[in-house]
């Protein structure tokens, strides 16, 4: 949930105030002595007999010589294992469906019913994000204790059955990429794009992994993905290349917070748009509520409230939190993405949108954003500022002034913060003696701290007025540094 999201960006923007950590450095600090307790790692089990399955089990790669802190000293990813079972929040993921959270869940999704899944843990729509599957599996799942891993290495990292054996060898490090990936290896070191890809397949969903409304409403958290926080936030079991001139690790780029900013919103989008395609399959809801505004449905009718100063058509609009960065923008490269995005949102926006001409209009739009992907600018402090400057003005549409910004959602909000934050990092590290950005980053620190969720709460907490104006207050002023010409309401 954003609220771990907003909560932890402090923690971390704190750490690199204080000079203790960059993003490519903190979970590093200290290395090797701050290696995680060693946890206890089963003995290697034997694979299920006549099994087509590829995956082989977190067990397999946690041997002492292999990711499991025998060679400590030769750096992180000989620890990975370590650092996977002792802080990795993935390494839980499975465990958290036996709890009685995901109990309810299942009873409110419909159990009782003779076909239903008995529990979480064999039920096909949670194990397809919250084990490590080949691919997405449906409906009731024989128990098997290779799901107990969660998130294991292999969901990211690719079925290792038939590359564990190469990869053990001295000839692995020669074998080219394709041939890696015939046999099943994922590479996510040289490419933010493709990692940010991999991340979205749980973090957003799509084909078979779906946090609908129906799960929502059920208990699931909403999923607010922004891969540039993530990334940030995930403990890494790995460290950056050096050395490699040609292709230098993306994690050494002083403005990797931007870089991975600009790859996440692509990926989320691409996940995103593949997931409502699938949504206007036959069998599902539909139209799918979580594919709109929720704080249009369940707004506070307090008179003072967010919801009553947007611009309303009455119907919820349809909105979703992954693709809000890119509707955000005026940049030309980004046209027949968002006109693509404008003509869904007709669709969608409909009464009874159709699921056959939705499915189409998906479509369309991700073929318009294909060549964008791949598309990795390299930032400059005037092109920083050119994109914060877009962001923000660009968010003003959906107000009914166009100017008191914050009136527009929660979500819009929260995801110009989050860009807004990836581009500071960026902009300190490109540009360190240039005083606005202290300005830039106490400005951030009032938006966020008037986005924060209250304690216990799901939703956002404030719906006052007095919040929204404050937010605007603070985004008026980056743009007023940013544009010192800037004409202001
Ligand atoms: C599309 C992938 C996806 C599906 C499908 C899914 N989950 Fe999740 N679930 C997640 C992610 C990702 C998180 C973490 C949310 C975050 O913090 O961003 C999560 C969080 C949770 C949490 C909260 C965990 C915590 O640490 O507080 C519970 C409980 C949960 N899921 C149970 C379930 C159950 C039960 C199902 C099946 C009915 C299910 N999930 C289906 C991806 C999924
Ligand atoms: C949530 C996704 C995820 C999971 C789960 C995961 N990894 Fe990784 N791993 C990454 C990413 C992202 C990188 C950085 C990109 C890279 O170097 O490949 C990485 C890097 C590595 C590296 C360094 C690769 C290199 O070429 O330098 C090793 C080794 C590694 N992981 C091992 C493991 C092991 C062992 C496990 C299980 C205990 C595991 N990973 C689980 C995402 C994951
Ligand atoms: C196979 C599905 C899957 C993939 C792939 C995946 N995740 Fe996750 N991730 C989850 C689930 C499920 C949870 C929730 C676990 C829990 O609550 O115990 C989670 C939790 C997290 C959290 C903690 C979130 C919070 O609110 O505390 C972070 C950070 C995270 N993932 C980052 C990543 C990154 C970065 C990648 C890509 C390199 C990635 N994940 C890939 C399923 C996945
Ligand atoms: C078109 C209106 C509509 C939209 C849009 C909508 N919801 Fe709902 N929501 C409902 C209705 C009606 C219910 C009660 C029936 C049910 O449980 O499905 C509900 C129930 C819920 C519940 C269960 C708790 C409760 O108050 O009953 C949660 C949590 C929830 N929605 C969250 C969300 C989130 C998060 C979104 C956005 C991703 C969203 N909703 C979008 C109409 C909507």
């Amino acid at each position: 949930m954003l609220v771990c999201c907003l909560l932890a960006v402090t923690a971390d923007t704190q750490a690199q105030e204080q000079g203790t950590a960059t993003p490519s450095d903190s979970p590093l600090a200290g290395t090797p002595t701050a290696v995680p307790p060693v946890p206890h790692i089963p003995p290697v089990p034997p694979l299920p007999a006549a099994s087509n399955n590829r995956i082989v089990g977190a067990a397999s790669c946690a041997a002492a010589s292999c990711h499991g802190g025998g060679r400590r000293i030769e750096g992180l990813h000989f620890s990975a294992s370590l650092v996977w079972a002792g802080r990795d929040p993935h390494a839980s993921a499975w465990d958290v469906l036996n709890t009685p959270r995901s109990k309810t869940m299942l009873e409110l999704l419909g159990a009782g019913q003779p076909s239903a899944p008995p529990s979480p843990v064999q039920d096909a729509r949670c194990l397809n994000c919250h084990a490590t599957v080949e691919q997405p599996l449906s409906g009731t799942v024989p128990v098997n204790y290779l799901h107990h891993d969660g998130v294991g290495c292999e969901a990211c990292h690719g079925p290792a059955r038939d590359w564990i054996g190469p990869h053990v060898t001295s000839d692995w490090k020669s074998l080219s990429a394709t041939a890696k990936a015939a046999l099943g290896y994922q590479e996510l070191g040289s490419s933010l794009t493709e990692r940010a890809r991999k991340c979205a397949e749980c973090h957003v969903g799509g084909v078979g992994r779906d946090v609908n409304h129906d799960l929502i409403a059920a208990g699931h958290p909403r999923l607010d993905y922004e891969f540039s926080t993530f990334h940030t936030n995930y403990p890494r079991h790995w460290q950056p290349r050096t050395g490699n001139t040609e292709k230098p690790d993306p994690e050494l780029s002083p403005t990797l917070t931007l870089d991975a900013w600009q790859a996440g919103r692509f990926a989320a989008a691409e996940a995103c748009l593949t997931l409502l395609q699938d949504r206007t399959t036959a069998e599902r809801p539909w139209p799918e509520l979580a594919e709109y505004s929720c704080f249009s449905c369940h707004h506070n009718l307090e008179d003072r409230s967010w919801y009553q100063q947007r611009r309303s058509t009455g119907r919820p609009g349809w909105e979703t939190w992954s693709l809000t960065p890119l509707r955000n923008s005026h940049a030309p490269e980004l046209l027949p993405l968002t006109t693509a995005l404008d003509s869904l949102s007709g669709l969608m926006n409909r009464p009874a949108p159709d699921r056959l001409l939705v499915a189409q209009s998906a479509n369309a739009a991700l073929t318009a954003l294909q060549p964008l992907r791949a598309n990795h600018a390299s930032w400059t402090p005037t092109s920083i500022d050119t994109l914060c400057l877009d962001q923000i003005r660009r968010a003003r549409r959906t107000t009914s002034d166009r100017k008191s910004l914050a009136a527009g959602s929660w979500d819009e909000m929260a995801q110009l913060y989050l860009g807004l934050r990836a581009a500071i990092l960026a902009r300190q590290n490109l540009e360190p003696q240039d005083i606005r950005n202290q300005q830039f980053s106490q400005q951030l620190e009032i938006i966020r701290s008037h986005l924060l969720f209250l304690p216990g709460y799901d939703s956002p907490g404030t719906s006052s007025i007095d919040a929204v104006l404050l937010i605007t207050a603070a985004v008026n002023q980056i743009e007023l540094l940013l544009d010192p010409r800037t004409q202001q309401p």
